[in-house]
């Protein structure tokens, strides 16, 4: 049995002290949100991040008994509401890179402005190395951590992402980079 609060709420696993936290979290409490890049001991995709006590890990890297006691934080307990600076910077830079990737890159975006909000943009490079592809996005991503500084310091704020369960169009609208074909917009209407 191991024991830690995970988003919050005291968990007990029943499996084998030596599982990897990323399986548990995965498999058994249903937290699909921290990616897997296959976990053996030569991965380094870091698409495995959650916070351990606050630092960004890599969870295929832990097994329970390491965790035994601390607390975890998942992609899905950073905010309920999706409200987390991290998370409202990257819709406002549409710095979406891959669904496979972004929820590491919130999680390391938000522990290094736990440390420090207004990081520099070597800070940056550092902290989200390894997790973001080489594209053209790099530069949204290093933009967004610190407009997410900029956010948690009061010093700027923006509207909130569209809320889970949203209309396409209404999301499109919200997003100018976004557009819906006219048949999508029909049969959503009809729904
Ligand atoms: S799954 Fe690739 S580093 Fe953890």
């Amino acid at each position: 049995m191991s024991r830690m609060t995970i988003n919050g709420a005291p968990v007990e696993f029943e499996l084998d002290p030596r599982t990897p936290l990323l399986y548990a979290l995965r498999e058994a409490a249903n937290l699909t949100g921290t990616k897997s890049g296959g976990g053996q001991e030569d991965c380094e995709c870091g698409v495995c991040l959650a916070l351990v006590d606050g630092v960004a890990l890599r969870s295929c890297r832990i097994t329970l008994a390491e965790a035994e006691g601390r607390e975890i934080t998942t992609i899905e307990g950073l905010s309920r509401d999706r409200s987390h600076p991290m998370q409202q910077a990257m819709v406002a830079e549409q710095a979406i890179q891959s669904g496979y990737n972004t929820s590491a890159l919130v999680i390391a975006g938000a522990a290094l402005l736990e440390r420090n909000p207004a990081p520099s943009e070597q800070e940056i490079i550092e902290a989200l190395d390894g997790i973001y592809c080489r594209d053209g996005t790099y530069p949204r991503l290093v933009r967004t951590v610190q407009r997410a500084g900029r956010i948690m310091l009061r010093q700027e704020s923006v509207s909130a992402a569209p809320a889970s369960g949203i209309r396409a169009q209404d999301a499109a609208a919200a997003v100018p980079a976004l557009s819906v074909p006219e048949t999508s917009k029909a049969s959503s209407d009809s729904d």
